[in-house]
């Protein structure tokens, strides 16, 4: 029966009635924070493409860690730039690499965060693909061994959790049983499953040193036009052994958020990029909209998709207020 017997605003009246009747409720609990670290020594230097974003090195990371851990959020997601870059991408499975000695540094320091480690070659590389070339196209098959050897250097220095983000075909099984047969069978595997080749990366290229040369990531990264194909994406990660599976970005992908969270049984979890971070901060700092407000409803809107977990650069200002 509908008015004036069905008042849907006597749900709406108070905020204890509003805080009663919501449904999803963002919580520091399942947010990641990325982190980038860089070479040197007593570097903390703003990202000028991400607005309060840094590049730490290892020894200033600690604190920042710290800090993160302090605000009940329970992991960070590390991105590494490397001393110098070559074609191989070879600084990728140093065990002196900035990533691995973070990530150990971190874990002595703070041993409950959860440590996540990005496994792509592209801030490695000198051309700034995600795998090895050939012919100057980015060979699939080549790139599961130098994907394999970071994941295991990431895991040696005490990852809890690797994230493959090139989009190679097959990179989830070459890491599970190279973690595997290098003894790290507890390490789990985050994969970025459904990756988009998205202009929203533009700022985290900037910050990342990742952007490529020559072409684009398109012959790898999935078609936006195409969304049937992240469900066969993440079917086959997990078939592959991914413990938890991404949807990136996350604002222009609810929907496939949404299908996933219908499909599949394991943790899911949205990147909310660099692109989607500026925007909000672009449009806030011209005082279209307020940040804290819009900063919430997107990320509340990314968890009513069907989020688990969402990385965003949000994580820290987010865990303040709720
Ligand atoms: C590396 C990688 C990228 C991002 C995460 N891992 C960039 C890319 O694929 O070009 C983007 C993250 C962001 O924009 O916040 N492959």
């Amino acid at each position: 029966m509908g008015f004036p017997y069905t008042r849907m605003r006597r749900l709406r009246g108070s905020a204890s009635m509003r805080r009663l009747a919501a449904e999803v409720r963002v919580s520091a609990a399942n947010l990641v924070y990325p982190l980038f670290v860089c070479p040197g020594t007593n570097v903390k230097e703003p990202i000028a493409s991400m607005t309060g974003c840094f590049h730490f090195s290892v020894d200033r990371v600690v604190a920042e860690a710290q800090a993160i851990a302090e605000l009940g959020i329970p992991a960070v997601l590390l991105f590494g730039l490397p001393e110098h870059k070559d074609a191989a991408g070879s600084q990728a499975w140093s065990p002196q690499s900035a990533v691995c000695r973070a990530v150990a540094a971190v874990k002595q320091a703070v041993p409950e965060l959860v440590v996540m480690t990005d496994v792509c070659l592209c801030a490695y590389t000198d051309h700034g693909h995600c795998g090895v070339l050939a012919d100057g196209r980015v060979d699939n098959d080549a790139t599961l061994e130098p994907l394999s050897k970071m994941a295991v250097a990431h895991a040696r220095a005490g990852a809890d959790v690797v994230a493959p983000s090139d989009m190679m075909d097959g990179r989830v099984l070459w890491i599970r049983r190279a973690l595997d047969e290098a003894g790290f069978s507890e390490t789990a595997i985050l994969s970025y499953a459904a990756k988009f080749a998205s202009a929203f990366y533009g700022p985290f290229r900037d910050a990342a040193g990742s952007t490529p040369g020559r072409g684009d990531r398109k012959s790898y990264q999935m078609d936006p036009a195409a969304g049937s194909q992240a469900m066969r994406e993440i079917a086959l990660d997990i078939e592959e052994g991914a413990d938890m599976v991404m949807v990136k970005p996350a604002l222009a992908y609810l929907d496939i958020i949404r299908q996933a969270k219908d499909r599949f049984d394991v943790p899911l979890a949205a990147y909310h990029v660099s692109g989607e971070y500026m925007m909000i901060h672009a449009a806030a700092e011209k005082g279209l909209c307020d940040l804290q407000a819009t900063m919430l409803e997107t990320l509340t809107a990314i968890k009513r998709a069907g989020a688990d977990v969402i990385i965003t650069y949000f994580a820290k200002e987010a865990a303040r207020i709720v």
